[in-house]
Parts: structure tokens; C-alpha cells; sequence
């Protein structure tokens, strides 16, 4: 089997935003209590983080966290999650049928983002709530003081204030799960008057207007069409969401899922400059990717789990290795539209569809850690336009998939090429990548994670990044052995 890649510098996607490698934290099942935030846990430390997830969240270099929800966010008040933790109230949640404590709350989340080192990508309630909650939440969080809300920030123990610059307008709002879902002209309409009440108290934040949660939804597109004839000049990004599943168990047409994806974001991008241009707007919209992953296997568990526990075992789907390939596929997907998608959010991090994992003993971390860690730790720089000759094969949805997957990544601080690339196929690939003027002469590291049982999944901690002896470098010309069922990564200097 053959795969070729050639790569240009001259040929340049985009530069790769950081805050692709983003994620979501949702107050959603065990992900922040018994994940974030575990006091009396020997793991955790005096403000009741767990420091072995911070170590592992870490690691991942992730930049942005949307926050506190995903669904939970359309029922929450965020005034709950304040002040003295004996005085919070303990509510229904209703998204996920559970009960919240607020004992984790917005104080302890800045805290917990300055010890990860990320940084706050807050949602606010449009589904329940609306213009006045949010705006008091901007004016909580971003003014300096001599204000109510900023005062009580600062009464709260802030002194400065958080000055957060990314805000979501809602979750989901065209889903009828959604709390408060909303046709696209309400909820257009509510997202333009909320973004210019909360630009009215700090005109430098930026703002994400909610797309389709997913493509299948029967309003995909038109969705989008009518929230942006409402919001096209008030927002900075449009969300949009993705999960894909192996529900048929199907590896092929799963792996092939990427095809939907690159295509699901080229529409959405597609009708953002069909509204720019029949707006004669000169302003291009771009895409914050908040939600991805792969998502199915605790479905079943999750109808069965009783309702209203607080920390539920919920979402805690246990990721196998096809799952990590998807993933890996997933991330080159995204990269090839970097010029587009400014920010994408892995959903989620913590024990709810996450790559990081916790229980009594510690934590562990799922198949799909590891190629979510090389890209986000070397998908840094320029994401270069792949030119690709690949055998194919056909699947029971996809035609002519590429059995290969690839993207290179230049990063010009150090002259380092990256190259990401994935055989989806049951065969060796003989695997060569043209670096045009490049002038690669060294290969620092080359590794792969292959050989696992399609179904293996890492509870047991066997996983592991190898490296791959099967590389040459001459003449501009890498070749390489890529392993059946197999993703790569070979750094070059
Ligand atoms: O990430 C889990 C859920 O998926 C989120 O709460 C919601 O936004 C999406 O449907």
C-alpha cells in the first residue's frame, strides 16, 4: 500500500491558533467532583484540586476551557457558585438529572485554570436566563471595581479582576434537549441583544454565537443562516459540534467519518461568507470548533444510571484504540482548515468523554491521550497545505477514502517540520513525504502507536508512543514504514 505527501512551504494553510487545543469542563457527572476538585483525596491539594489531573492536564498544553457547561450551563445561575461555600445552595440540575453542590463555583474554576495554566472560556445562560444574568456575570468577572457585582467579586476575594476574554452565548440552543431551546429567530435575536449588553460592559471581549450542535440536526445551515443575519456583526466565531460513534461496528466507514467532518466544516464555513456577502460585509466570521470528539460507548449506562446523585458515573466512556485513530484523524481534519477553525474544545477532559481519567488509586489516560498530546505539544506553527496520492478503498457510507491521512506542520522559531499522518488501512503503508525546499537532514524523533487490538482499551496503562526505526531522510525525501492501523508522527530538523 502507498502513500505520498507533498508539502510546500510556499503552499501555507494558516498559522495553527493556539486555542485549537482547547477543551471543555462541564459540571457534568464526575468530571470536576471526583476529577477537578476532590478535597480529603491524598492527591489533592490544600484548595482540593487533584494535582495528579492538573499534572496530566498539564502535559497536554491545552489553552481555553469552556466552562461550566455543555447543557448544564442552560439551567445554571451562576450567582449559586459565589460567596462562602456553606451559603451556596444545593440545586437541581436538570440538564443531567443530578445534584449540584456549588461547592466547586466560578472563584475556585480561575484558580484552578491559573494552576493548569489554561484560560476561561465562559458560557453564559441563555437558555433559563438571558441579557440581565449575563451581563451581571461580564461585570462580576471583568470590571475593576466600585460596582455592585465587582465589589462583590473583590468581597469574594478577587481583587483584580478576572478579565476573561472569551464568552460563549449559550449551548446548543437549537437542540430541543436544550433548556430554553429556541427557534434560530429567537434565539438570534437574544444572542444580538445579550452580546451588545455585555460589550457595553467590557468592549474588549470576544464573543461565540451557538451553531448547529450537530450536522443532522433538520435546521443544520439554515440555523446558521438565520442566527447570523441576527448576530453577523456582533460576534467574533460561530460554534459548532461533533461526535461521531461505532455504533455499526465498522471500523472502516468509521475511520471514513472524517470525510463528514471535513465536510461539515467546510459547510458551515460556506454559509458564513454566504451571509458575509450578501451582507457586503468585508468581516470574515471564523469557527470555534467547541465541542469534538468520538462519543458512544457509556450511552447505555447513562439510561440506566439512576437520576439525581450528585458526581454520577456519567459519559465515562472507556475509549478503545479505534477510538484514537478516529481522534487522530479528527485533529489532522481539523488543522486542514486552520484558516477557518480558531478555536476547537475536546469535549471533555476530566472523566466525562475525557482523555484523562480518575479513580480512588489515581489517574489514567485513555487510548485517545496520546495523539491528542503530539498534536497539541507540535502542531504548533504553520499547518501546510497537504497534497495527497494515497490507495483507497470504499466504505458502506464514504467513497474513495484516502487509506491515508496526513498534514504537515512548519514551525519556523526552531526550522521544525512536523508530520502527522495516519494508515487507516489493514496493510503496511510505504509512506514518502516530498519536502519540496524544506531541507530537512535530520529526523529528531519518529513514533508510532499501532499494534493494539482494535478494541483495547488502557485501563491497564499498556499504551504507549514508539518509536518507529523504519525512517529515512535524504534529499528532501522522508520515507517511512507506517504499520497497519497505525498513527505517526516524525519530527524533522
Ligand atoms: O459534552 C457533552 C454534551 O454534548 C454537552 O453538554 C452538550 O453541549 C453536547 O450535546
Amino acid at each position: 500500500m502507498q502513500g505520498k505527501l507533498t508539502v510546500d512551504p510556499a503552499n501555507q494553510i494558516a498559522k495553527i491558533d493556539d486555542r485549537v487545543y482547547s477543551a471543555l469542563i462541564e459540571h457534568l457527572g464526575r468530571s470536576v467532583y471526583d476529577g477537578l476538585y476532590q478535597p480529603n483525596h491524598p492527591q489533592s491539594d490544600k484548595d482540593g484540586f487533584r494535582q495528579d489531573v492538573i499534572d496530566a492536564v498539564k502535559s497536554l498544553n491545552i489553552d481555553l476551557i469552556r466552562y461550566p457547561g455543555g447543557n448544564f450551563v442552560s439551567g445554571f445561575n451562576w450567582e449559586d457558585s459565589i460567596g462562602p461555600k456553606s451559603t451556596r445552595p444545593t440545586r437541581l440540575d436538570l440538564a443531567w438529572r443530578s445534584i449540584e453542590t456549588n461547592q466547586f463555583g466560578l472563584h475556585e474554576f480561575m484558580k484552578w485554570t491559573q494552576k493548569t495554566g489554561t484560560r476561561p472560556d465562559m458560557a453564559v445562560n441563555l437558555g433559563s436566563r438571558g441579557i440581565d444574568a449575563a451581563r451581571n456575570l461580564v461585570e462580576y468577572c471583568n470590571f475593576p471595581g466600585g460596582t455592585y457585582w465587582s465589589d462583590l467579586r473583590k468581597q469574594n476575594g478577587a481583587e483584580e479582576p478576572f478579565n476573561i476574554k472569551t464568552w460563549c452565548l449559550g449551548n446548543e440552543m437549537d437542540g430541543d434537549w436544550q433548556i430554553g431551546h429556541k427557534t434560530a429567530d429567537e434565539y438570534g435575536r437574544l444572542a444580538h441583544e445579550t452580546a451588545k449588553v455585555m460589550r457595553l460592559v467590557d468592549p474588549s471581549i470576544d464573543l461565540v454565537v451557538s451553531g448547529s450542535s450537530t450536522r443532522e440536526m433538520a435546521t443544520f445551515g439554515s440555523w446558521e443562516e438565520t442566527v447570523l443575519d441576527h448576530t453577523y456583526d456582533d460576534v467574533d466565531y460561530l460554534s459548532l459540534h461533533r461526535y461521531y460513534d461505532n455504533e455499526e461496528n465498522d471500523l472502516a466507514n468509521f475511520l471514513a467519518k472524517s470525510i463528514d467532518f471535513d465536510e461539515f466544516i467546510s459547510g458551515i464555513v460556506a454559509v458564513c461568507d454566504a451571509v458575509k456577502a450578501r451582507k457586503h460585509s468585508h468581516k470574515t466570521l471564523n469557527l470555534a470548533l467547541d465541542e469534538w470528539n468520538v462519543w458512544y460507548h457509556s450511552h447505555k449506562q447513562d439510561g440506566e444510571t439512576a437520576p439525581w446523585q450528585q458526581a454520577p458515573h456519567l459519559l465515562e466512556d472507556h475509549y478503545n484504540f479505534e477510538d484514537a485513530l478516529m481522534v487522530g484523524t479528527m485533529l489532522i481534519t481539523l488543522l486542514k482548515h486552520a484558516d477557518r477553525v480558531k478555536i476547537a474544545c475536546l469535549a471533555q477532559l476530566v472523566n466525562v468523554i475525557a482523555p484523562i481519567m480518575t479513580d480512588e488509586h489515581g489517574i489514567w489516560l485513555q487510548s485517545i491521550f496520546f495523539p491528542f498530546l503530539q498534536v497539541s505539544k507540535y502542531g504548533r506553527g504553520i499547518a501546510l497545505t497537504p497534497q495527497q496520492t494515497a490507495t483507497t478503498y470504499d466504505s458502506k457510507d464514504f467513497k474513495d477514502v484516502p487509506c491515508l491521512d496526513s498534514l504537515a506542520v512548519y514551525n519556523s522559531e526552531n526550522h521544525e517540520i512536523v508530520i502527522f499522518a495516519e494508515n487507516k488501512g489493514n496493510t503496511t503503508m510505504d509512506f514518502q513525504t516530498d519536502l519540496h525546499d524544506l531541507n530537512a537532514q535530520t529526523v529528531i524523533e519518529a513514533t508510532q502507536f499501532c499494534g493494539y487490538d482494535i478494541k483495547q482499551t488502557n485501563e491497564n496503562q499498556q499504551m504507549a508512543l514508539h518509536p518507529n526505526s523504519n525512517v529515512h531522510l535524504s534529499d528532501n525525501t522522508l520515507t517511512a514504514s507506517l504499520q497497519p492501523l497505525s498513527w505517526n508522527m516524525f519530527r524533522l530538523h
